[in-house]
């Protein structure tokens, strides 16, 4: 398996694996234009943030996305890990440990990062017992969040 930063040609399965996990943890059928220009925006600005992904004979089994955030009590920047995804048929296998891993060799190449965050849904136990035994810790904020009107992102 191998692991490396995403490619404008990856957009598409970037595009169906996001579709798959919205449909899978949160029951939502993602609007297809709407994911799809956001993964590629994102891919054509790597400065906003970079995807993961993790191939396993050409094929593509998993990916996550970084985007950062200015931390100015610790003087850095958070890496915020979303779209976390594997394939359902190689999972438990360490895909994510993987993914996970390599993001964190590159922030500790890159002293402006001072460390990962994430959020889950708080039904979705596995992503949060797999965050858990990689060494992240829940903290104690909760997320609040209102869209402006007219934004919409599934049906
Ligand atoms: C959560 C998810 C990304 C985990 O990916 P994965 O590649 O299967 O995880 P790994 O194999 O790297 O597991 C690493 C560790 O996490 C824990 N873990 C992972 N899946 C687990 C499960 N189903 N039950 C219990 N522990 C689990 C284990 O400690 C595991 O280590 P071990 O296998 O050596 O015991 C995957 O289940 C997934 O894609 N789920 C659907 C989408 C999703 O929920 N995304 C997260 C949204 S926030």
């Amino acid at each position: 398996m191998r692991i490396r930063v995403a490619a404008p040609d990856d957009a598409a399965t970037l595009v169906e694996f996001n579709a798959a996990m919205a449909r899978e943890t949160e029951a939502k059928e993602l609007l297809p234009q709407v994911i799809g220009a956001g993964v590629r925006s994102l891919l054509a600005n790597p400065a906003a943030g970079f995807y993961v992904v993790a191939e396993d004979d050409g094929r593509l089994v998993g990916s996550l996305m970084v985007t950062k955030e200015w931390s100015d009590w610790r003087n850095g920047s958070f890496w915020w890990i979303q779209s976390v995804y594997v394939r359902p048929e190689v999972r438990r296998r360490g895909v994510y440990r993987s993914l996970y891993r390599h993001v964190q060799n590159l922030a500790a190449a890159d002293p402006g990062v001072c460390g990962f965050r994430l959020y889950v849904d708080r039904e979705n136990v596995v992503a949060q017992g797999t965050y858990g035994a990689l060494g992240m810790k829940a903290t104690r904020y909760l997320v609040f969040e209102e869209l402006k009107p007219g934004i919409r992102f599934y049906r």
